[in-house]
């Protein structure tokens, strides 16, 4: 990976379900993370995709009197739809039925048989199709998954993969990168599983035929994780190591939900060591959503779509409350009224005030145009206890977002725009028309200019009315990154602007 790259993936999803909040939100939190990644000057690569083979795919398809390829080229299709409707800036999109990822997926499997990790043997135990996983006994609750999901006894031949030999250096491994997995509270319940022992994986199955064959015996079709986790680097063109896969290889981050971290920070390095390739930087493990207080779930009926809520209350609502909720890897509860809440009280009252207010009172009494002040006044502005303030909590969020905590990054914006508010209520800008005029300018110019940083910085968060906001300001879309917070690029007094135009709507709690 060259220095400046950074390589951020989605899991892929699987396309029996129909896309839901869940996976909304993961997409959503790498697209932030992403985007600010861009304008602190990185190049990022972001993939995204569907996890198409498997026998809960198969079975699904056959409940549709879908082949099974028919049925998800036309699922997949919503998946991407979805990265549009949230407007995810997206490097690609993979789907494991590609001949792309199958090429890279054979060859990963030839690699870590060439390094004597498989094995062919017999599987006896539970499985469950829902989770496309294996269960031992002691696992099992009352019957079932530790999920609740159903399982059946299964007893097939079976390639294993050794991976009882990978968990010192696993262990190794997790002691001597302490931000390999994210937060850290999941760190301690990783180390402590492995600890626990592992046990070889089954990775193929001879009871279904919808997957990638084993290379060498077409009876048995790879384990679908398998399968599934080598989307990461058959997109980057693997088996090929040069390209893609050079430029961007080892992942910064797999942003992956806390149900699937296992797969992730486990099996996927083992399987990595195993064919001697590098490990990802990091693997971000999200919370879950609740709805109103409830798990969400098919049977309940409780599925929240994600295009609803976009469509009744307009996307950036949505990607706002979905980020400032919670925190960075902890649950959190969709609920129709918070989300109303943090609209109104945040978005709407706090930036869209701010910036309507301001926005409204230069252009009507500055002649269409930024408050006129000197360059000493800029020079003075910069130096002053607020800019200098300012600047810091600019460092602050992007060393905050460095280290993927979404939402503190968040707190700092809101923290300037809340200053900000106090700020012109206590300078009170419409008193000084007519007893100090320059004053007044000054005490605009102050604000403006804040407003670009507030808008620059919103940019991940909330793309669109960001960009709408820098629109307003004048700001040319080619100085809209982190470098550009500085004085250098200070708004340029005089410059004219248009009739400000509402941001935020504010939304009736029913
Ligand atoms: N196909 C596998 C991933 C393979 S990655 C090599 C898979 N797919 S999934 O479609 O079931 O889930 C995708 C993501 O959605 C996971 O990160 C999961 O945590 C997330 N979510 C599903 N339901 C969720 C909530 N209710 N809340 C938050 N995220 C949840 O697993």
């Amino acid at each position: 990976m060259s220095n400046n790259s950074f390589y951020i993936t989605t899991p892929i999803y699987y396309v029996n379900d129909v896309p839901h909040i869940g996976h909304a939100y993961t997409s959503l939190a790498a697209d932030v993370i992403a985007r600010f990644m861009r304008l602190n000057g990185r190049e990022v690569m972001y993939l995204s995709g569907t996890d198409e083979h498997g026998q809960k795919v198969e079975k699904s398809a056959l409940s549709k009197d879908l082949s099974p390829q028919e049925f998800t080229d036309k699922m997949s299709i919503r998946f991407r739809d979805l990265l549009d409707a949230l407007n995810i800036d997206y490097s690609d999109f993979i789907r494991t039925s590609e001949e792309r990822h199958k090429v890279g997926v054979r060859a990963f499997w030839e690699k870590l048989k060439e390094n004597g990790d498989i094995y062919l043997g017999k599987y006896s135990g539970w499985y469950s199709v829902r989770d496309e996983a294996f269960y031992g006994e002691a696992e099992l609750v009352d019957g079932k998954a530790p999920t609740g999901a159903p399982v059946e006894w299964v007893e097939e031949s079976s390639y294993f993969f050794a991976l009882s030999k990978w968990q010192d250096k696993l262990l190794a491994f997790y002691e001597a990168n302490p931000d390999f997995i994210r937060p850290k509270s999941r760190r301690n319940e990783v180390i402590s599983f492995v600890k626990g022992g592992l046990t070889d994986l089954s990775i193929s199955r001879t009871s279904f035929k919808w997957g990638i064959p084993v290379p060498g015996d077409e009876e048995h079709v790879i384990y679908v994780w398998l399968d599934a986790l080598t989307n990461y680097i058959s997109a980057l063109g693997y088996p090929n190591e040069d390209g893609n896969y050079k430029k961007f290889w080892p992942a910064s981050a797999h942003v992956v939900g806390k149900d699937i971290l296992r797969f992730h920070a486990v099996y996927w390095p083992a399987f990595l060591m195993s064919a001697n390739l590098e490990l990802p930087k990091s693997i971000i493990a999200h919370g879950w959503w609740t709805n109103e207080g409830e798990k969400i779930s098919k049977s309940v009926g409780n599925v929240i779509d994600p295009f609803k809520l976009i469509e009744d209350f307009g996307l950036d609502p949505v990607r706002y409350f979905l980020m400032r909720e919670v925190i960075f890897g902890s649950d959190g509860n969709y609920s129709r009224d918070n989300l109303i809440q943090r609209n109104n009280s945040e978005l709407a009252n706090k930036i869209g005030n701010l910036m309507q207010r301001t926005c409204s009172f230069v252009f009507k009494n500055c002649e269409s145009a930024m408050p006129d002040v000197s360059s000493e006044f800029i020079d003075s502005l910069y130096k002053s206890e607020f800019f200098v303030k300012l600047q810091e909590l600019v460092k602050d969020s992007i060393s905050e977002m460095e280290n993927y905590n979404i939402n503190k990054a968040l707190d700092n914006i809101i923290d300037i725009t809340e200053q900000s508010n106090i700020y012109i209520d206590q300078e009170a800008p419409w008193s000084l028309k007519n007893t100090d005029p320059a004053k007044m300018n000054e005490v605009l110019y102050g604000l403006v200019e804040t407003l670009r940083y507030i808008a620059i910085l919103l940019q991940p968060f909330t793309p669109g009315s960001a960009a709408k906001m820098l629109d307003q300001l004048g700001v040319p879309s080619s100085e809209r990154l982190f470098e550009h917070l500085t004085q250098d690029f200070a708004i340029k007094p005089q410059s004219k602007i248009e009739q400000p135009v509402g941001l935020f709507p504010r939304f009736e709690v029913k």
